[in-house]
């Protein structure tokens, strides 16, 4: 066989074949969690299971035998009235929600970090933007919180909205005052959406932050792949609320989610729950041991720092996910894309995500003490020879303001666009989402107005190495912007 003529396959097989250490999602850590809790059910031959809706398997669009249980199942161990699976990830689950609570022409209150998924439901329920600034933490250059008083002043002034949504916790493992969140916002009698893609593992030991359904949201769609072992792609949707309208929420289910649902996904939210239920806080005790330890170790390597509950009380930071390792090495004088690179080539250790500073590791009850270990040298090694290695250029700290809004982001959608140099685009209406890491704020959005400040900063972060996400040119010499606004 050929395997070169399967390129996707030999992709698969050749990083499997590697021996690198995964620090990053899906959750069960290449199956070694199902054979820990005696389960090898999901590890074994799952093409012989792999099938479609025939007599004895249940419908995930209409369940009435073992998906209905699961999700049952679910609801009580994550604490919720309804618990829903997606097999489309918490993108699905994020895009349901909003729209099951808005109707188009309402207004949504968005921090502005937030995930792409977000400004895709904007688009789709065809609704008004409003946007909260998070706190940026300047000594890590990241968005960490948002503050419950500048979120109140906003409702203040636009009482009109319908929602809220909030990320909690974030990609760094920050989590903001969400029980504070959720007085002020139901106080205003809106809704409280949470975007926990990170943050499934909350539900299952006390020594992590309170889930979003306990701090009282109202709804919470969560990617169980990734802190928790499930399979890549399988979230949930939890609702605890009177106020959310069910049968609305089950029909944009349907339009999200595809009709030929993978019934092993859908085995492996309901094998991801019941081992929480089992083993979870055991498992996660030695998580929240091994990461802490690994914590206090990279704080004490010279040029390294790694956020900790020193950061609890700044920025809007009210708690943090023990299981999440951010490292800074802004002091060390690299980039967290290079330490990134340097961990795989001569590490062989795969990290979730880099920026200018930082790593993302990701940990869960799928890792080992080995894999801390080996973690914790591998960055003392990356420390010892930073300084022949210096990359990182100091970035900006000042922000553009938020563009003005010249049409709404779901006009821009349809109307017809071109591509300009970038320099004459400047007041012309932009047509992409032009992300820069860090701080992961959009600078623009579709239907916004490209500002000369926002350009010099974006030029800034380019020179800066900073990457540039969303924008289809990532040198962005070019940007796509509104040619003729089309009536829809
Ligand atoms: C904060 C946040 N929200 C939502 C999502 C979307 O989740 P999924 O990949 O499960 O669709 C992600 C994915 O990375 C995320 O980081």
């Amino acid at each position: 066989m050929d395997i070169d003529s399967i390129p996707i396959l030999k992709s698969l097989i050749e990083y499997r074949d590697e021996g690198t250490v995964p620090f990053h999602m899906p959750g069960h850590k290449r199956g070694s969690i199902y054979k820990k809790a005696g389960i090898d059910l999901l590890s074994g031959n799952l093409l012989a299971m792999d099938t479609t809706e025939v007599t004895g398997i249940d419908n995930l669009h209409c369940p009435e035998s073992a998906v209905f249980k699961a999700q049952n199942l679910a609801a009580e161990a994550f604490g919720a009235d309804y618990t829903f699976f997606l097999v489309n990830g918490t993108t699905s689950g994020i895009y349901s929600m909003i729209m099951a609570a808005t109707n188009p022409g309402d207004k949504i209150i968005i921090p502005r970090n937030c995930h792409r998924s977000v400004y895709g439901a904007v688009i789709l329920g065809r609704l008004v933007p409003v946007y909260v600034n998070p706190e940026i933490d300047e000594e890590l250059g990241i968005a960490v919180g948002i503050k419950p008083e500048v979120l109140e002043y906003l409702l203040e002034k636009h009482r009109d909205a319908k929602i809220v949504i909030i990320t909690y916790p974030t990609y760094y493992g920050t989590c903001s005052d969400l029980k504070k969140i959720a007085e002020i916002v139901h106080r205003r009698g809106m809704l409280l959406l949470v975007d926990e893609a990170h943050g499934s593992h909350f539900s299952f030991n006390e020594r992590l932050p309170i889930s979003a359904l306990e701090a009282g949201a109202d709804m919470t769609a969560q990617s169980i792949h990734k802190t928790l072992p499930a399979m890549t792609q399988s979230s949930m949707l939890h609702v605890k609320s009177n106020r959310v309208d069910i049968e609305k929420l089950k029909f944009f289910l349907q339009l999200t989610q595809t009709t030929s649902p993978s019934h092993i996904l859908l085995a492996s939210l309901d094998t991801a729950r019941f081992i929480m239920q089992q083993y979870g806080r055991e498992f996660l005790d030695d998580t929240i041991d091994w990461s802490n330890w690994a914590r206090n170790e990279i704080k004490s390597i010279t040029g390294l720092y790694c956020l900790g509950y020193d950061r609890i009380g700044r920025y809007g930071v009210s708690d943090l996910d023990a299981t999440r390792i951010t490292v800074n090495f802004r002091a060390a004088g690299i980039s967290g894309v290079k330490a990134e690179m340097l961990l795989r080539k001569d590490f062989k250790i795969q990290v979730e995500m880099s920026d200018l500073y930082n790593i993302v590791a990701i940990t869960t009850i799928g890792d080992c003490q080995a894999d801390y270990e080996r973690l914790v040298n591998a960055l003392k090694g990356i420390a010892l020879t930073a300084g022949s290695r210096k990359t990182v250029i100091e970035g900006s700290s000042v922000f553009p303001k938020l563009p003005e809004l010249s049409i709404m982001p779901w006009e821009a959608a349809y109307c017809e666009r071109e591509q300009v140099a970038a320099s004459s685009g400047i007041g012309r209406t932009c047509a992409e989402m032009i992300i820069p890491y860090p701080p992961g704020i959009p600078v623009l959005m579709p239907g916004e107005v490209i500002s000369k400040d926002a350009y010099e900063y974006l030029k800034l972060c380019l020179k800066q190495g900073i990457k540039i996400n969303g924008a289809s040119d990532i040198r962005l010499e070019k940007i796509w912007v509104i040619k003729n606004k089309k009536e829809v």
